[in-house]
């Protein structure tokens, strides 16, 4: 059976998820640990808001991909049963982001932005994890003898 996603948008993972990753943690340092102190108080680092701004267009480029993965990817491995276990645990994940960083957009008060803000990049930072087991999975099958279509790294689209 021929699965219709073009090779190339397992690269566009790759590069999104970094680059949503990366700035998320980039935010975090400059913003708990490089805060500059002038004469008018603790001030936030230039750079801070440039890594949100960054953050933001991944976010959107985060919001295609996974669009783009629901159509080409998610549906039909699930309905293959192929890797569902971490494949679930990583669409859990991305969707959890997804929620909480659209909480962040509009959460009126402190009392629920901060334990949101906290939730979001602790599960973001964990992102990586799901990733690379989902990942792992994926390599460990094509170690496996074939055992019916879509069983080998050959045969992926
Ligand atoms: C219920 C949801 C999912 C299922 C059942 C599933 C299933 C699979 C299966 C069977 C493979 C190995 C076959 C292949 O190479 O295509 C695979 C690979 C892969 N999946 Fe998923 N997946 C799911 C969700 C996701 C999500 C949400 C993402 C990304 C956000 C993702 C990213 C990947 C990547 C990057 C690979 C390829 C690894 C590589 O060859 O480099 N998957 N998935
Ligand atoms: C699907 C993936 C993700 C989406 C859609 C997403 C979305 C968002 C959105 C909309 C915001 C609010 C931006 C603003 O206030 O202007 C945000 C903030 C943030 N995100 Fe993400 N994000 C994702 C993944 C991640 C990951 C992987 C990390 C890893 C560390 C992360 C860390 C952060 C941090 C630290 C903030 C700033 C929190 C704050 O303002 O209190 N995000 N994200």
């Amino acid at each position: 059976m021929k699965i219709s996603a073009p090779l190339a948008s397992y690269w566009t993972v790759y590069a999104v998820s970094t680059g949503v990753w990366l700035s998320g943690v980039l935010w975090l340092i400059f913003h708990y640990y490089l805060v500059r102190t002038t004469e008018f108080g603790p001030t936030p680092h230039p750079l801070e808001h440039w890594w949100l701004v960054a953050h933001g267009a991944m976010a959107f480029a985060s919001l295609w991909l996974m669009g783009f993965l629901w159509g080409t990817h998610v549906v039909k491995r699930w309905r293959l049963r192929q890797h569902r276990k971490s494949g679930g645990t990583l669409f859990a994940t991305m969707a959890l982001l997804i929620f909480t960083g659209y909480l962040l957009y509009y959460l009126p008060s402190d009392d629920w932005r901060v334990p949101t803000s906290i939730a979001h990049w602790v599960i973001g930072l964990a992102m990586p994890l799901a990733l690379t087991a989902h990942w792992w999975t994926r390599a460990c099958l094509n170690r496996d003898e074939p055992k019916g279509p879509l069983r080998r790294s050959t045969d992926r689209y």
